[in-house]
């Protein structure tokens, strides 16, 4: 604690030497706060009938600006264009400082000063590139030269492509001087510790920073560095170069940032003493230490080590270039954080796909005695790519083929590989995702060439396939295949080697608000057998140095019901491990207005509960203040607005339900219902409840066990 409050002074300190006290008044020239453009001149339609009031329909999120309003030329999406041009007004002040952000095309999405009508200074957006950021930032222009003349400006949408739109705010004339921009600012160093700690603010402007050792770019990488007193820190492992010479380069620094300066090199991660205390650290559902996570990817189970890599953005909160994390662990419960496994690199960002253990050395690649790890990935460039890495290490390190892509753009975005070893014919089958609702299954003798065996079509779903074989009620001679998409959604069907022929869906895994891309883990020993899933929990998880979080790994099972072949998931049986106390309420009746769990006090739950409904209209949980809602009549349980069908059996619900500090995951019957929620679990209330409304229910059986984190050995 002591070094992050001594940082946060000298980045105080440091801002306040630097204000210069300003001689005339500034004149504001917009700050669209109106209803309409006033006095400017509007043509097309891009700019709308007045400012946004921020984020346009289907526009990534416009942060930056300054009040409500800003010129906000997506109206219409970026296909509309269109022109502000100011009245004339007198240049008075040195300087004009304004926000701008969006598309970063020349003379085409741009703000103009226009002198005598002519254009005397013009700036863009940041944006030419997919991804990026719709953020505003401060720009600004000398006018002294124009001192006392006449002046107009233009803000100018003249792009119908990608990023071919303009966002602009708080245009003012001033005398202060606007800090300076420094390109390429540079810091050199000698390696000698374990990592560079790095400040980032949330939404700052993206800075572009490069390690350079020996001279050669090493890494590369956007973040949002922060000039102020940080949000929090990144880190970046530099095991690699020790004892190297090294330089840290900065894009675009303002002069008076203290930012690159405190860049610092470390033998721990800036804040290690909190790591899973921090107050919305979940305590047995996986997050990553640093930066965003998404998608988990590559899950193999290989000599006792269950892989899993994810989706990552290791400098940002809010997801940006995305890389390949990777943790291991022996119990699927207990994870150790490993070093980052895929870097971006000159096919594009490391996004979603799959990784198998080349057991028959198929590839080519093994060098050892150790059996080789290969992941399948998508190079998010320009196009999408499908490109292979290997580990001869047990997954330590990871080498790119040089002969990536090993299969070419097809179409759209075509992404997310998910490769699986098809035993009856020796060969890799891939399942991945083309366009909206449409996949296909290819196959490989080597992972290297690809061949398409036939297309899938799973309406309603996109993104992150799964395919996979999976035994009907357990019985290893009545195999199906399972086919589903990023939402769950899931065919079950049969597959000869080339054909997948679906015979039964699309139905819905699950039925929460915390659930998506899931993926199951490849070669889990046949003396095992399980099918074992883990899903990202799309969560936000505000004020903390890291974003989002895993699902419960689960297993899956397949059953054949009244309604047809489905699937059941439960969670893997290692979470028990985790159970501390226990709490049992005997078979007893429950009457409106009591709560037998009133005496019971915890953060981390896991909770089984059978329960008759008889005379209840409602059988209502409240898991530290958190309501989980069973209606009879509607045969529906709810959970904060989410509503799931949930047949009683013999007029009786089963529940298992598990509350981790921003999450409440819930099983149904033995598993036929699943419902992870993402909930920020108020810290204060400690309480669990249990009430019948509207008649007395029957409890058949209660268990409350108390959890142990899972970050505690
Ligand atoms: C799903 C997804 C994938 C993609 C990845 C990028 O959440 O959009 O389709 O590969 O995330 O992080």
């Amino acid at each position: 604690m002591k070094s992050a409050r001594h940082s946060v002074l000298c980045f105080l300190t440091l801002g306040f030497a630097l204000a210069v006290v300003a001689s005339e008044p500034d004149i504001p020239i917009a700050d669209f706060e109106g209803a309409t453009y006033g006095d400017w001149k509007v043509t097309g339609e891009a700019f709308g009938p007045g400012p946004a009031h921020g984020t346009l329909p289907s526009q990534m999120t416009v942060s930056g600006f300054r009040g409500h309003g800003l010129a906000n030329s997506f109206y219409g999406g970026d296909r509309s264009v269109g022109r502000l041009t100011s009245p004339e007004f007198a240049i008075r002040r040195a300087y004009i400082t304004f926000l701008i952000g969006g598309g970063g095309w020349e003379k085409q999405t741009c703000m103009n000063l226009l002198v005598g009508g002519k254009i005397v200074r013009t700036a863009t957006g940041p944006n030419t590139k997919p991804g990026g950021s719709e953020e505003l930032a401060p720009a600004s222009w000398d006018v002294r030269e124009w001192a006392g003349q006449n002046a107009q400006i233009e803000i100018v949408d003249e792009a119908t492509g990608g990023w071919g739109h303009i966002n602009v705010d708080e245009i003012v004339q001033t005398d202060r001087k606007p800090p300076a921009l420094l390109l390429d600012a540079t810091r050199s160093l000698t390696i000698r510790k374990r990592y560079l700690n790095l400040p980032v603010k949330n939404g700052a402007p993206k800075r572009h920073v490069s390690l350079l050792v020996e001279g050669r770019v090493v890494r590369e990488f956007d973040i949002e560095l922060a000039d102020t007193a940080p949000d929090w820190w990144a880190f970046l492992d530099l095991t690699a170069w020790q004892g190297k010479p090294a330089t840290i380069k900065v894009d675009k620094l303002r002069e008076d940032s203290p930012a690159l300066n405190a860049i610092e090199q470390a033998d721990g991660i800036k804040g290690a003493e909190d790591l899973y205390r921090e107050a919305l650290r979940p305590q047995f559902h996986f997050t990553s230490r640093r930066g965003w996570l998404n998608d988990p990817n590559g899950l193999v189970f290989y000599k006792g080590e269950y892989h899993l890599f994810y989706q990552h953005s290791p400098y940002s909160w809010s997801g940006d270039d995305k890389h390949w994390g990777h943790a291991v662990s022996t119990d699927l419960v207990h994870w150790r954080e490993l070093p980052i496994a895929l870097y971006p690199d000159e096919h594009g960002a490391m996004w979603s796909g799959s990784a198998v253990v080349d057991w028959n050395n198929t590839a080519g690649f093994q060098t050892g005695k150790e059996k080789v790890l290969v992941c399948m990935f998508t190079a998010a460039g320009n196009p999408f790519t499908q490109g292979i890495a290997y580990s001869n290490d047990r997954g330590r390190t990871w080498t790119k083929y040089a002969g990536n892509p090993v299969l070419p753009h097809i179409v759209g975005g075509d992404r997310d590989p998910k490769v699986i070893w098809y035993a009856p014919d020796k060969k890799w089958v891939m399942a991945l995702y083309l366009d909206k609702d449409q996949y296909a299954l290819f196959s490989s003798p080597n992972l290297k060439q690809w061949e398409r065996l036939c297309d899938v079509v799973i309406p309603g779903t996109a993104e992150c396939p799964e395919f996979f074989e999976i035994a009907l009620e357990g019985n290893r001679k009545a195999m199906r295949w399972v086919f589903y998409g990023a939402n769950g959604r899931y065919l079950v069907g049969r597959f000869d080697g080339r054909l997948f022929t679906p015979e039964s869906g699309p139905i819905s895994l699950n039925y929460g608000n915390c659930f998506y891309a899931s993926q199951t883990f490849n070669d889990i020993p046949s003396a095992d057998g399980r099918r074992i899933l883990v899903p990202w929990g799309p969560i936000a998880t505000p004020g903390m140095p890291f974003n989002q979080i895993l699902g419960l790994p689960v297993a899956l099972t397949l059953r054949a019901t009244d309604d047809g072949l489905r699937l059941r998931v439960n969670p893997v049986k290692e979470l028990r491990s985790l159970r501390t106390g226990r709490t049992v309420l005997k078979a007893r009746t429950l009457v409106p207005g009591e709560n037998p769990l009133a005496g019971v006090k915890g953060e981390l739950f896991d909770l089984s509960a059978d329960i008759c409904l008889d005379q209840a209209a409602e059988v209502r949980f409240k898991l530290r203040g958190v309501a989980v809602m069973y209606d009879s009549k509607a045969q529906e349980l709810s959970c904060e607005g989410k509503r799931a069908p949930l047949k009683p059996v013999n007029g009786c619900i089963r529940l298992r339900m598990l509350v981790d500090r921003t999450s409440v995951d819930i099983f149904g019957n033995d598993g036929s219902l699943y419902m992870p929620m993402g909930v920020i679990v108020p810290h204060d209330n400690l309480s669990l409840e249990i009430s019948a409304q509207g008649g007395a229910a029957r409890i058949n059986s209660l268990e409350v066990y108390p959890l142990k984190s899972s970050w505690q050995r």
